[in-house]
């Protein structure tokens, strides 16, 4: 099987990729910064030097991974950007490299896997959404918008490839206990509810990706609290969600 993850230097991206070699797949995976993944490391991970907003590097990756006449079987795109801007602290820079990496970078990894598995007639498609996408309330994070709009967008993707027998997974996980997480919230994580270990959440995503499941959102007390969440009158889940941003930003 040939598995290729964009977003695959770190975090989620890295712990599939070292899942899946631990299964025997061929992976490859890409990044801005190669520096990142270990040297001593996943000696058998071919890496490759690419930006998601730009298609052609990611294209260009994922060409270069196939050898001749070789399918894709699975393409996961887990780059995405996010900063801690429920404060509005947010940056011009920080905003247009987010919109760009998870809207752009999200449509871009979507058009290389479907250009290569339309003429196979097979293939799986996953992307790491959030499952702060699935509430909607006037004032989410840009953050959150940007995941809720992958949401909607893997929608589109989902119904425009099935008749190919091309499964797309959406992934809207809680908090995952990565390195990134930590590093935005001065490594203290007590905030965070439902806080998900890495290595069961790489589970959960794969075991998601095998089952060509449509939407999958973790861990299971966060999806049950989003449901109810989803039901209150939105004047309330407003202030509640006002409220839950102001104490996670108190020290
Ligand atoms: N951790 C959580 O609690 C959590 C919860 C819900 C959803 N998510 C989502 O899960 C995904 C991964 O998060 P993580 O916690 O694993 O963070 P992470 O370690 O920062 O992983 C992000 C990955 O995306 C890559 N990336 C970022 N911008 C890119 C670009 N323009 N082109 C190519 N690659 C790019 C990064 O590599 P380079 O820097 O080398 O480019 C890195 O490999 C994100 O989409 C995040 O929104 C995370």
């Amino acid at each position: 099987m040939n598995i290729f993850i964009a977003g695959g230097t770190s975090g989620i991206g890295y712990s599939l990729a070292e899942y899946y070699l631990s299964k025997g797949y061929r992976v490859g995976v890409c990044g801005r910064d190669l520096n990142k993944i270990s040297k001593s490391n996943s000696h058998d991970l071919i890496r490759y030097e690419a930006d998601v907003c730009v298609k052609s590097s990611v294209e260009k990756a994922v060409l270069t991974f196939l050898d001749k006449n070789e399918n894709l079987d699975i393409f996961i795109n887990c780059a995405g950007s996010y900063a801690e801007d429920v404060a509005g602290e947010i940056s011009y820079e920080e905003a247009t490299q987010m919109l760009k990496t998870n809207i752009l970078g999200t449509i871009n990894c979507f058009e290389i896997a479907r250009e290569l598995m339309v003429h196979q007639k097979l293939g799986r498609i996953a992307v790491i959404a959030s499952v702060s996408g699935i509430l909607d309330y006037e004032n989410s994070s840009l953050y959150t918008k940007t995941k809720r709009a992958i949401i909607q967008i893997s929608d589109a993707y989902h119904r425009a490839l099935k008749p190919f027998g091309i499964s797309v997974t959406t992934v809207a996980p809680g908090y995952i206990d990565t390195l990134k997480l930590r590093a935005l919230n001065n490594n203290d994580l007590s905030k965070k509810p439902f806080l998900v270990p890495l290595d069961v959440a790489t589970k959960k995503i794969m075991e998601a990706i095998d089952a060509k499941k449509k939407l999958v959102v973790f861990p299971l007390k966060m999806k049950w609290m989003m449901t109810f969440l989803s039901a209150l009158p939105a004047p309330i889940l407003n202030l509640i969600m006002f409220k839950k941003a102001k104490w996670m930003k108190q020290e």
